[in-house]
């Protein structure tokens, strides 16, 4: 995670330094800092906290000079304080790195350099890899411009892990060196100035022309030009030219992107089935798999990777695949898949869920299955991101950006994406153009669907204040609904930091019963289909044992009504849709429990919006 801007060009350095970073907030936000080359050295302000407590430091004291570098951090080695927070100086104290990734040999460095001499101020790795370059650099003769780049070099073949950096020296003015490996960097072209960065976003306002910088590339960086070099020296650039797409925001009339988000959805569920429904052949077109319709139709199993709520969207997918399609489906954590050696059918087709598309465990996952010579696919949101990028195709979820940590429309748009897929698939096998037609009548019927459940918001906040004090609860549901159970606690706990579990509903008496008592709410998916009595029969059992039941429900199901302390009603539809529309009262639910505690909803403690360290 954590996120990197560097400048150099004839502007003041400060105020770009800080605008930037905030479009980089999503990376990290529990401390932030910059250092600029102020004409007699360098001059760092670093805070814990977001980068408004640095901004407020920097207007209070401000640094003046052309050329910076900037950091806003996920903290991973050392706690968020202002020592910890980035940049760090060398030993000499003219050098000053910041650093987004994690340094896996930092401590066997540290010993090292401890005996060296060297004195350290903070707990990071980072800090390690400053006094690194710096040493490179002390010992070169000539201490040039060309000596920075090869102490860089030099103290990166001695470091193991991920790295995106960026380093300035006070005796050299007007110079940024960044290096990647695994963290992303780009470097933004502009007109006498030059930036480097984590993402294309970061430098919307100021460039639309940038360079992706790939793994082991190190790049100089001047006002007026920029040299990239790769292990094999030094190498032409292809400038890229970007939509220069600046991320809203604005919340509009809602008081938290999270509402704001959950509220896009008709419009966002509209935007991912949008061109890709094929009503003569009573399926789907999916243009960007990049595959024959007889090239897809000769995969025999599918294999799904991802994290959090894209892997939760996965896991919907399954089902409908499996349903479908007849086609037999793994999903796995990505972070498992890249490290295990389980075997995997030669005829599998992976698909890698993202929606920031730069998730480090996803991305390992892809290599990885790339690695073993499988085709894998991408379902992204963001279009200029690695996963995007280093995918063999894929389908794009166009439901803009979503800026709240807590994942919502995205996990609606993967579960329609997968819903396309699916029946694309099943078409190519044996589902009926009926059935499938009916499945697209579903899809198109959403949108009004979505509109007419989120009017129910304030129902679903008047059920949120009256169970907000529960300290636990459990969230329940079966097949295509036990994803949306596992989606609806993890929400809770990321923006309430409730503690919830989601689980198959019939696992209840294998155990997780236990929990159950007068205190502990348990939210049971329960709309009508295949295991509805089965539910009802769980329902008993958790009124038995005193504790209180939120059921989703169908709109009028007198049944729960008559059993549930607490109802979510949902309009009923196509039965393998029916989950997009039941966890949209689960999102609304956690959103409102956050506000009843007080939560910072769009930033939750510990979080980030993008997992860029693994
Ligand atoms: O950007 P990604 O979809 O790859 O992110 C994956 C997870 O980190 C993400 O879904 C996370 O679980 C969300 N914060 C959940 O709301």
């Amino acid at each position: 995670m954590c996120g990197i801007v560097a400048y150099v060009g004839p502007r003041d350095a400060q105020p770009i330094l800080l605008d930037a970073l905030g479009r980089l907030e999503y990376r990290g936000y529990d401390s932030a800092g910059l250092a600029i080359l102020n004409g007699k050295g360098v001059e760092v302000r670093k805070k814990s906290g977001r980068i408004e407590e640095l901004a407020k430091a920097c207007r209070a004291k401000p640094v003046e000079g052309k050329s910076g570098i900037s950091h806003t951090r996920w903290a991973t080695h050392g706690a968020p304080t202002d020592t910890n927070a980035h940049p760090h100086l060398d030993a000499s104290g003219k050098l000053a790195l910041v650093h987004n990734g994690v340094i896996e040999n930092y401590l066997e460095l540290k010993q090292h350099l401890t005996k060296a001499g060297h004195k350290f101020s903070s707990d990071t790795d980072t800090e390690i890899l400053a006094h690194l370059v710096g040493e490179s650099f002390e010992h070169s003769k000539e201490k040039g411009e060309k000596c920075l780049i090869d102490a860089v070099r030099k103290a990166l073949q001695k470091v193991q892990g991920t790295l995106g950096i960026a380093v300035l020296h006070a005796d050299l003015p007007g110079l940024v060196v960044g290096a990647r490996r695994g963290s992303p960097l780009v470097i933004g072209v502009g007109n006498g100035e030059n930036f480097l960065a984590s993402d294309t976003q970061a430098l919307a306002p100021y460039t639309d022309r940038v360079v992706i910088l790939q793994d082991q590339e190190i790049v100089a960086l001047y006002a007026d030009h920029f040299d990239v070099a790769s292990p094999l020296g030094q190498k032409a650039v292809h400038v890229e030219k970007i939509e220069n797409g600046v991320a809203s925001s604005d919340k509009g009339s809602h008081p938290h992107f999270m509402l704001k988000e959950i509220f896009e959805q008709p419009e966002t569920v509209r935007n991912a089935f949008r061109g890709r429904l094929d009503l003569e052949e009573s399926s789907t077109k999916l243009g960007g798999l990049n595959l024959s319709l007889d090239q897809l139709r000769e995969y025999e199993r599918i294999f799904v990777i991802g994290c959090g709520t894209a892997l939760h969207a996965g896991m919907v997918g399954k089902y409908l695949i499996e349903t479908l399609a007849k086609i037999p489906v793994d999903t796995q954590h990505a972070s498992e898949f890249r490290y295990s050696d389980s075997p995997v059918h030669p005829k599998t087709l992976f698909f890698a869920v993202s929606q920031s598309g730069e998730t480090a465990d996803t991305l390992g996952a892809l290599r990885e299955a790339k690695r073993r010579g499988f085709r894998c696919l991408g379902i992204c949101n963001n279009v200029s991101s690695t996963i995007a990028r280093e995918s063999d195709g894929g389908v794009y979820m166009h439901a803009g950006p979503e800026i709240g940590v807590a994942a919502t429309k995205s996990f609606t748009s993967q579960v329609v994406i997968f819903t396309l897929l699916a029946i694309l698939l099943g078409r190519l096998h044996s589902l009926s153009a009926a059935d499938s037609r009916r499945l697209i009548e579903a899809l198109q019927q959403l949108p009004d669907h979505l509109h007419a459940l989120l009017k129910r918001s304030d129902e679903v906040r008047k059920i949120a204040a009256k169970f907000a004090s529960a300290r636990s609860m459990l969230f329940l549901g079966r097949l295509a609904n036990f994803p949306i159970a596992l989606e609806g606690a993890l929400k809770m706990k990321e923006v309430t930091y409730v503690h919830a579990e989601g689980y198959p509903a019939a696992e209840l008496k294998h155990g997780v019963i236990a929990l159950v008592d007068k205190d502990t709410p348990t939210v049971l998916v329960a709309t009508h289909d295949g295991v509805y009595d089965k539910n009802l029969s769980n329902l008993q059992e958790v009124k038995a044992r005193g504790g209180p039941i939120l059921a989703v429900a169908h709109e009028g199901d007198q049944k729960i009504g008559g059993l549930a302390d607490a109802v979510f009603s949902v309009p009923k539809t196509h039965e393998l849709i029916q989950p997009i529309l039941n966890v949209i009262p689960l999102q609304l639910f956690s959103y409102h429990t956050a506000v009843a505690l007080n939560r910072d909803v769009d930033k939750p403690r510990n979080l980030a919006k993008s997992v860029t360290v693994e």
